[in-house]
């Protein structure tokens, strides 16, 4: 594990970013794959600012980790997260887009569309929120380090957080989400994972510093060869 401490959420945006446009300036083909949330909000607005200034995507393929199951256009949705910090913001499109159908009516089969794509596209780089509970993609605390492509039941404390960040009603809270499982996000060659603020530093000292164990999701990484964790100040406040 590489732990790198920043300030805070906009040096951690603009870290993120360099590594993204040095993976695409020395690899043109690259296969990167995104999360959603507000850990990488600014962060994508700044890869799309470096897109629109020149930076080359056109060879690239882009993808995500997960997706909630629910409609395309739904105000949570990482479909349209994705639009709306990155893909309606850029002129030249990547060579290829892959995300998860949140609205396909079999599950099953979407599980192994998408599962297909992850087998034909390594990954070059896999980025990840911290969950406040540890959970990375929709992989909470107690999934089996096994994990493989699934439709995760969402945990209170996780219906919570996308009730707040989206400012959505009780009855409009998905429940379910489409998630890669620990096994596809290890296979990327490098997995970055970011925390910033004092709501995630309870996680990042379990992460960091913790038993690598099922009961905190992200502790996995740690037996990734080329794992980077990015924190800042206030996430990082509890460690040694
Ligand atoms: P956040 O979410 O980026 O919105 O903090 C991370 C997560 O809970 O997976």
């Amino acid at each position: 594990m590489q732990l790198i401490k920043v300030r805070d959420y906009h040096e951690m945006s603009e870290l993120l970013t360099k590594y993204f446009i040095d993976q695409i300036v020395s690899k043109p083909d690259s296969v990167l794959s995104f999360t959603t949330g507000k850990t990488p909000q600014e962060f994508l607005m700044k890869l799309a600012d470096a897109i629109n200034y020149g930076l080359d995507i056109s060879n690239c393929i882009f993808m995500n980790l997960d997706e909630f199951v629910g409609k395309k256009d739904a105000a949570y949705s990482v479909h349209r997260f994705m639009h709306t910090y990155l893909y309606d913001n850029i002129a030249v499109m990547p060579k290829e887009i892959h995300m998860i159908n949140g609205e396909a009516e079999d599950k099953e089969e979407e599980l192994k569309r998408y599962g297909n794509i992850l087998k034909q596209h390594g990954r070059d780089i896999q980025i990840l929120g911290l969950g406040i509970n540890g959970h990375i993609g929709a992989n909470e605390p107690g999934t089996p380090f096994n994990s493989r492509m699934f439709v995760a039941d969402s945990l209170e404390t996780t219906m919570r957080s996308t009730k707040d960040y989206y400012g959505l009603k009780e009855e409009e809270v998905p429940t379910q989400m489409y998630t890669m499982g620990f096994t596809e996000i290890m296979e990327a060659d490098h997995v970055i994972l970011a925390a910033s603020g004092s709501s995630k530093a309870y996680a990042v000292k379990a992460v960091a510093e913790g038993e690598i164990s099922e009961d905190m999701p992200a502790s996995i990484l740690r037996n990734h060869p080329n794992f980077t964790f990015i924190v800042d100040e206030a996430a990082g406040a509890l460690l040694k």
